[in-house]
């Protein structure tokens, strides 16, 4: 079985920053309030200029570039977005347009944790006959639907898009466990009504029906405190891992106080734990990616790294993985690449002899 690495990575954000001073002047808040509930100090803001596309494109350029790529070498693109910019087409399928090529491309939608849920989604596709190349984008414009009246959630969002290039590798390497679950009983705990299919009869029978963000914060923060610590754990044990072998956490950036919970859990002391919430507030599916894409640059992954990412989110979602850092077994001039993209004879299924669990697998995935 081939695993995933990840050669590539880039970031976006948009350049307007929105300071706690900025909002002490917008709402009943305060900086002392702000930083110390949550940790956040500032936030990017989409202008006029910027879209859900404008800045994943700019992710994903950076992330092809630093594989040594371009897009026509990519096979299939997942987009992680709760806010794409159009409904149809996909958001990835806007991304291609700007990229060039002929990757697959289509959207998942898993709010904050829709990043690790698109690893977890895309990793599998890098396999002989499937795909050799998959870019995967974390993006959310959720300040377009943030009510700036309301200090319970106006405090809390920025904007921004990450992206990663995953590539074949017979090395232990990408994605080693995986953890997704749900609880969608609670999605009235962090939702945006509207926008979609559903149009209710009457606006007096749903007074709460406006296209802002709704959020519960003290519900949300409960089941972040535990999910996140959970999720975690489980994502070490079914690496086969214990706590002593964890390189670095990189949480979903929602609140400080909830980081805190996690990397207590995993036993972890702060400078092994990646944290930029303070500059750019919570970025929801970009959050994980961005935090990676700084970590990475900052020369703080080193080759066989162990890397957990864990999340939180709408839905209500959440995801963690163990990711082991490097690029290990990937081929990294252009022939070997080239050849790696053509399946091995011996790993060639014959039609009709593909095992039971084979079939099973092809089936689903192209039934999407
Ligand atoms: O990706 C997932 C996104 N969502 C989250 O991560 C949300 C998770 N939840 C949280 O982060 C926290 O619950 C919040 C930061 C949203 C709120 O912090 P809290 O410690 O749970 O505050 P609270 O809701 O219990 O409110 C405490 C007080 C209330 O006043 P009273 O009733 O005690 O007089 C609020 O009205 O703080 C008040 N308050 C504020 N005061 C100043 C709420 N928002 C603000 C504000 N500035 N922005």
């Amino acid at each position: 079985m081939r695993n995933a690495a990840i050669t590539g990575w880039g970031m976006a954000v948009p350049d307007r920053v929105l300071t706690n001073a900025d909002l002490e002047r917008m709402v009943e808040t305060s900086d002392e309030w702000i930083t110390s509930r949550t940790g956040i100090k500032e936030r990017r803001i989409v202008g006029a200029e910027d879209s859900t596309t404008s800045l994943s494109v700019t992710a994903a350029r950076q992330a092809l570039d630093t594989a040594g790529l371009t897009a026509e070498d990519i096979d299939l693109i997942v987009v992680a977005t709760c806010t794409p910019d159009q409904f149809l087409v996909s958001q990835a399928c806007l991304v291609q347009a700007e990229l060039g090529g002929t990757a697959g491309a289509f959207d998942l939608g898993a709010a904050c944790s829709g990043f690790v849920y698109a690893v977890a989604v895309g990793s599998p596709f890098v396999q002989p006959g499937r795909h050799d190349r998959v870019m995967v984008i974390g993006v959310d414009t959720l300040t377009r639907f943030v009510d700036y009246t309301d200090r319970s959630t106006c405090i809390l969002f920025g904007d921004g898009a990450g992206a990663v290039v995953l590539e074949a590798t017979d090395e232990p390497r990408g994605l080693l466990s995986t953890v997704l679950g749900a609880d969608g009983a609670g999605y009235k705990h962090l939702y945006i009504p509207g926008w979609g299919a559903f149009v209710p009869e009457s606006a007096e029978l749903f007074p709460e029906y406006r296209p802002y963000l709704h959020m519960n914060g003290q519900e949300v923060f409960r089941f972040a405190v535990r999910v996140m610590g959970d999720a975690a754990v489980e994502a070490v044990e079914k690496a086969n891992l214990t706590f002593d072998d964890v390189d670095m956490l990189i949480p979903h950036q929602a609140n400080m106080r909830i980081i805190d919970a996690a990397a207590r859990r995993l036993a972890l002391p702060r400078e092994k734990v990646w944290v930029n919430l303070d500059r750019y507030g919570n970025t929801s599916a970009a959050s994980i990616p961005i935090a990676l894409f700084e970590a990475a640059e900052a020369g703080k992954l080193a080759e066989g790294d162990n890397v957990v990412l864990v999340a939180f989110g709408g839905g209500l979602a959440w995801a963690a993985g163990m990711v082991r850092w490097g690029t290990a077994g990937v081929c990294h001039d252009a022939e070997c690449r080239k050849s790696a993209a053509v399946v091995p004879e011996s790993e060639r299924v014959p039609a009709g002899r593909a095992s039971d669990t084979e079939s099973r697998t092809t089936k689903t995935l192209a039934g999407g």
